[in-house]
């Protein structure tokens, strides 16, 4: 690993990684711990075929120090962290000085100021100045390393925040990457001042997060009152000796005050604990996220939105396979499949239910049949729109799907799923892809299993044909929700496609709010 010390070394350094791998960058006061580990793991981790380099900056920020605060003894161990920067895989770690970083003096410096809404709260309040100055050194740090990733912890939750705000509104090309807290045994953050316990006060310490985890530990219902889950864990800090700046509830992204529970809401509280100012959150929710994806046939969503359900932890709620599964009801009962009044009476006791089976595989049964490969059959495909465009088959799944949603914890994929059926899904994404790449995707598709070809100009008539009846239909017709985030995937991989699913949920859903399986 390459120690830089000063800026010339650190921009010819970044240059030359830059030329041939993305650059990822883990910004630091030093003093390095677990949680650091963790965020520099993460920023050498491969993306398909990307090998990012991962450049870990050491500064203590005097900008970013209250008069009374703690810069003159932060801790400062610059070997150490050297040594565990490479061990997780940092390929250069910059550690100038105050002078190398600003050249002119802290008074004649550029300084950069986030909007006042997002400093009025939380730690904002406790420590006037300190946003400004963590912004003001981020900004020069990213300027002269012009990294492709920012990885910054969920433990600072507003600080994460704000930077993402102020790189946003500066339009920097850099993505900023918020990445889980990490823990000690006890639920405690790890945190630099940690150091600063003794082993009585790091006892005490744990009351933060066992206070927080309690408000958080049952999902309350929308609109419940929250002064009395802060009333409570303000209680708890204060009987375990702590002494407590804030105690609030607030909206995770304008960081304005919430007084009701409604949708993810940022529970968050500092402390102090002998010599050392502990921060720390919980989420509160009504339920788990629910992500919605809908979109035109031909782009690709079940096999996306599979694999993207495993890799977040969500269940995958199959709609397609729903209402393939009354269609299959439909044709067993001898009913008319275009015929509204004969369908209806089938779906007074129907029983309907998905099941994760052997290897993870989705089974589908029917009143009691399993019908999972019967589902496929071409009879079945030929008839599912007929099927599916009767408004009480509608009614009935979507009001199947919503009791099955009541929880959350899901990924729905389907037709009007982000509009009917989940309009308050955390994340909607319309999943598409130009009628040109469909067509070739189908082409390739015919191929792979043998069949005959048609022309490409043929196939994307009747895909655009197909587009057309979808969005044209009278029940339930496929319409971009209007807060939908749109994905068009032409010339994307599906693992492209499922990473870039997975930021979008990190933008509205945090790892704290909602891990990862096995992180
Ligand atoms: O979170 C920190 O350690 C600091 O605030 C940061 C982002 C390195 C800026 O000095």
């Amino acid at each position: 690993m390459q120690l830089l010390e000063n800026c010339a070394q650190l921009q010819a350094w970044c240059r030359e990684a830059r030329s041939s791998s993305p650059l990822h960058f883990v910004p630091t006061m030093g003093a390095l711990h677990s949680g650091h580990r963790s965020l520099i793991t993460r920023a050498a981790r491969k993306l398909g075929a990307a090998d990012p380099r991962v450049l870990v900056s050491v500064f203590v920020n005097p900008l970013q120090f209250g008069p009374n605060e703690d810069f003159g003894h932060y801790p400062r161990s610059l070997e150490a962290d050297a040594a565990l920067a490479e061990a997780a895989g940092a390929a250069a770690l910059f550690a100038p000085s105050v002078a190398e970083l600003y050249p002119e003096g802290q008074e004649e410096l550029t300084r950069v100021q986030p909007p006042q809404s997002l400093q009025q709260g939380l730690c904002g309040r406790h420590r006037p100045g300190h946003f400004d100055g963590v912004a003001t050194v981020v900004l020069r740090l990213l300027g002269l390393i012009r990294p492709d990733q920012l990885l910054l912890g969920e433990k600072d939750w507003q600080q994460l925040v704000i930077l993402q705000r102020v790189v946003g509104d500066l339009g920097l090309p850099v993505q900023v990457i918020g990445c889980p807290t990490q823990r000690e045994a006890d639920g405690l953050a790890l945190s630099s001042r940690n150091r600063y316990l003794t082993p009585a006060q790091r006892q005490r310490a744990a009351a933060l997060p066992r206070a927080l985890t309690a408000a958080a530990a049952a999902p309350l219902p929308a609109g419940t009152p929250l002064e009395a889950a802060t009333a409570g864990v303000r209680q708890q800090l204060e009987q375990a000796g702590l002494v407590v700046d804030y105690v609030e509830t607030v909206c995770p992204r304008s960081l304005k005050p919430r007084a009701e529970l409604s949708g993810l809401t940022l529970l968050a509280a500092a402390a102090h604990c002998g010599p050392s100012r502990l921060i720390d959150h919980v989420f509160l929710m009504s339920r788990a996220p629910i992500v919605a994806i809908d979109g035109p046939a031909g782009a690709g969503k079940s096999t996306v939105t599979r694999a993207f359900a495993e890799r977040l932890g969500l269940i995958y709620l199959d709609t397609g396979a729903m209402y393939r599964a009354v269609t299959w009801l439909v044709q067993q009962s001898g009913v008319e499949a275009g015929d509204a009044d004969a369908v209806a009476p089938l779906l007074q006791d129907l029983d309907l239910q998905l099941s994760t089976g052997a290897a993870g595989r989705q089974r589908v049964s029917v009143n009691g049949h399993d019908v999972t490969e019967a589902i496929r059959s071409p009879e079945v495909t030929a008839q599912v729109s007929v099927v599916a465009a009767h408004g009480c088959v509608r009614d009935a799944l979507t009001r199947q799907q919503q009791a099955m949603g009541e929880r959350g914890g899901l990924v729905a994929e389907g037709r009007d799923i982000g509009t009917a059926v989940f309009p308050d899904a955390e994340l909607k994404v319309f999943l598409t892809a130009t009628v040109a790449e469909r067509a070739r995707r189908r082409a390739l598709d015919l191929e792979q299993r043998g069949f005959a070809v048609p022309a490409l100009a043929e196939l994307e008539a009747q895909i655009a044909e197909r587009d057309h009846l979808d969005s044209s239909r009278a029940v339930a017709p496929l319409t971009q929700a209007a807060d939908a985030e749109e994905l068009i995937t032409d010339g994307l991989s599906i693992d492209a496609v499922i990473e870039q699913l997975v930021q979008l949920f990190r933008q509205r859903v945090p790892h704290d709010a909602w891990p990862e399986p096995g992180s």
